[in-house]
Order: C-alpha cells, then structure tokens, then sequence
C-alpha cells in the first residue's frame, strides 16, 4: 500500500466512502452507490442526509430497527462491565442466553459462533460427528437454497453461481429439489447422515416449505436415522410471527405440536447488528460435540449475549411476534391488491410474517438495462423513492423489515411502491 495515498492535508474534504472502498477494500460485493451515517428506527439516513424507509432490515439482521436506544444502553453498559474472555471460562450472558433459547424451541444445548455460516459450520461437524462410527457424511441439502460463504457453506448450497472458480469443493454434500420429499427420499445413500433445509428459502426469492414437506423430513430422518438440520439464519427469530419459522408453518397441523428438528442454525436478527450466530442441538445429541471438538474465540461473548438477550425481552415485551404476524398479513394483502391491478408488473406474492417477496413479471426484462435483472431494476427505482429492499434472484424483491416497524412505515412504503408501479409504462 502506498502511504500518500491515504495521507491527507487537515483541510482536505472528508473521506468519499464510494472511491476509498474501491480502492482499499477487496471487491466482493456489488454495492449500490448509497453511503449511510446514521439511522433511527426504520430510518437511514445517507451522507446527504437524505432519509431512507429501510425495508431490507440489513438483509434481515436489524430486527429492533436502528440506533434502538435500548441496545445502545445495553451496548454501553456491557462494554463497560465485561466485552470478552475468551470460552476457557463462564459468563452469565452466554449461560442465560442459551437457557433462553432452549425454553423456547425445546430441550437441548446450544453453541455461540459469530455468523451464520460458522452456525452451519457447526451443524456440518455434528453430522460428520455422529455419522463419523459408521463411515456416514454425506448431507442432503436443496436446489437453491443458500447457506453461507465459507467452503463447507457454498458446498452445502444448492446454487451454481456461489461455487464457481472455488473447486475442488467439499465432499459430501448434495442438492435436491425443495419441497419434494420423494426426491428426498430417492437421493438417501449408504453414507447420508443428515438433511439440511431452510424453514424458508431467502436468498432464492422467498419459497416457504409446506407442513408435509417438514412433517415428511422428520419421519424420514427417524426411519434412516438420520439428522434432521434447519438453517433459521434468515427466517427465524420471530419474523414469520413464531420465534422459529417451522413453529409457524406447523402451528395448526395436527402432527407439528411435537416436532422438533435435531439441529437449527441462527444469526441475523439474534444480534440485531450485532455479530452474533448459534446452534440449538436437540437433547439427545447436544453433547456430540465435546470439549476440544469444536470452538470459535469470539463465540458467545458476553457483550454480543447481553444484546441477544436484551433483543429477546423486548420482542416478548412489545409483543413483537404478534406484530409481525398481523402486520404480515396486512402487508401480504396490500402486496396481493397490487398483484391483482398491475398484473404487467407483480404476479405473486409469498412468505410469512415480515419475511415477504414480491414476484416481478418476467417482461419487466425488457424494460431494464442490459445486465440488469428486473429485480435490480425495482430495488433502483425503490431507492430514487427512499424505500430500501433486498433482491433476490432475478425477479424477486423481498421486505425484510425491522419487526417493530409500524402500519403507517408500510403505508408509507406502499405509497412510494405504488409511484414505482405507476411510473412504469408496460
Ligand atoms: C439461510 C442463510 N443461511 C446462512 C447465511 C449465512 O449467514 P452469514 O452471512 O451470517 O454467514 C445466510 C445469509 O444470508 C442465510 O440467508
């Protein structure tokens, strides 16, 4: 690195953060040309102070919104009291935050990690741990599914585009259509020792599993006796209404009162922003991994547990599920009007909770720029009207929002939509 290049005159202007990330930082996002500050609740505001409904929710982490004054204390008094210890020792936070989560899916153990895909990670050494007696490894995951960027993360996940240029990849793993449990059940080999599915599918454009799918998986994985392994980075902690999106789907199926998977993966909104992954390993394998198998300096530390646990008592607090719920189902009715008046523009809408995409039709092709997907194309447009969202995939725009978001934000953001819609000429 040349040092003149970062050397600046006192009264030189303030840093552009668009042309020193392009020069210092390595290039492996595609970044919209937005540079924030500062936000307050459902807001962010840019370097000009220009005001932004976020409704992306920093690809569904900041469950509480921005600068919510209750973890900034938390924050503050953590860091003044303790930050860090490292795992040789306890620490109340890290205890009374795995307490937490276990009263709430059911009886088991949990592991702290930083992200969700080092939650993966740990999910990945169970299975290879428990099938490791009887020679078993191998994985079953999805056809589109999304499960993180380390290596053992982009082989689990079932898209092309995430692995290329980084063979030879991990062994043992394979992908099979979402949703279809006979396929499950015809890709089993001699060496399957788990199945790996997301509660909802995000990153591929919101596909939710259905009950038989997840009823059929658990009976599966009993017959074959196999792990069944949830990835909740994404859609869990509340967003779909219930703290885990399987607990939603399943809530009136006559079998789902007694289901649990054998391991679920966390991160995202478990820190509201704050790095923070985990694992919940049901009772009867939750000390496979034993001491020395396993670990991560920064797993768990008691300011990253302090905020989860501050998150989970507002969320119950404010009732925070019970709002995702209704508002979820206000805002899919609201998403399925426009569907029905602009077919030109929107087909479908899907999801749960505050975990919503909306389908946009394949002709919006035409409109966009060459190498813009029609997804990008809406997420650009949102942007000139102050509404962040997420794409995902080609033709999927999906709303991620904080959880406490209020009726009138959405009004607010179906207001700015609706000039989109308008603003197209089909
Ligand atoms: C379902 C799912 N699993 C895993 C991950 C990876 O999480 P992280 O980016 O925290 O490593 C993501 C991130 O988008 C995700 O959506």
């Amino acid at each position: 690195m040349k040092s003149e290049q970062i050397i600046r005159a006192p009264d030189a202007l303030p840093p552009d953060a668009v042309s020193l990330t392009e020069q210092f930082v390595v290039p492996t996002y595609g970044r919209f040309p937005l540079t924030f500050t500062r936000g307050e609740g459902i807001r962010l505001f840019d370097n000009q102070e220009r005001s932004f409904l976020d409704f992306g929710g920093g690809i569904a982490v900041s469950c509480l919104g921005h600068a919510h004054p209750e973890l900034t204390e938390t924050i503050h008094r953590q860091a003044g009291l303790l930050t860090h210890v490292s795992n040789l020792y306890y620490t109340e936070p890290q205890a009374l935050l795995a307490q937490n989560i276990v009263t709430r899916i059911g009886p088991g153990k949990c592991f702290f990690s930083n992200s969700g895909a080092e939650a993966n990670e740990a999910l990945f050494k169970l299975a290879r741990k428990f099938g490791n007696a009887d020679g078993r490894f191998e994985i079953l995951t999805t056809v589109n599914s999304f499960h993180g960027r380390t290596l053992a993360g982009i082989s689990a996940t079932g898209q092309d585009k995430v692995k290329l240029g980084f063979g030879p990849l991990l062994d043992g793993f394979r992908h099979v259509e979402y949703n279809d449990l006979e396929a499950m059940r015809e890709a089993l080999s001699p060496t399957t020792i788990a199945v790996l599915v997301e509660g909802i599918q995000g990153e591929s454009g919101i596909h939710c599993a259905t009950v038989d799918y997840l009823i059929g998986l658990r009976k599966l994985c009993d017959e074959n006796n196999l792990l069944m392994l949830i990835d909740g980075v994404q859609c869990g902690h509340f967003r779909t209404g219930c703290f885990q999106s399987f607990q939603r789907i399943l809530e009136n199926s006559k079998q789902g009162g007694s289901f649990l998977p054998d391991g679920i993966s966390m991160a995202k909104s478990l820190g509201g922003g704050f790095p923070i992954g985990g694992v919940w390993i049901r009772e009867p394998y939750a000390d496979i991994l034993g001491p020395g198998s396993h670990g991560t300096t920064f797993g768990g530390t008691p300011l990253a547990c302090s905020v989860a646990l501050k998150i989970m008592e507002i969320i119950e607090r404010d009732q925070l599920a019970d709002h995702a719920r209704s508002l979820g189902i206000w805002l899919c009715e609201q998403f399925q009007k426009r569907v029905d008046q602009f077919p030109g523009f929107l087909t479908e809408v899907r999801g749960l909770g505050l975990m919503l995409g909306l389908v946009l039709n394949d002709s919006l092709e035409t409109h966009s720029n060459s190498g813009t997907t029609p997804a990008l194309m809406v997420v650009q447009k949102l942007h000139e009207e102050g509404v962040l969202t997420i794409p995902a995939g080609r033709n999927v725009v999906r709303f991620l929002p904080a959880l406490n978001v209020s009726k009138e934000e959405c009004q607010d953001m179906l207001n700015k939509l609706d000039k989109v819609i308008k603003g197209f000429k089909p």
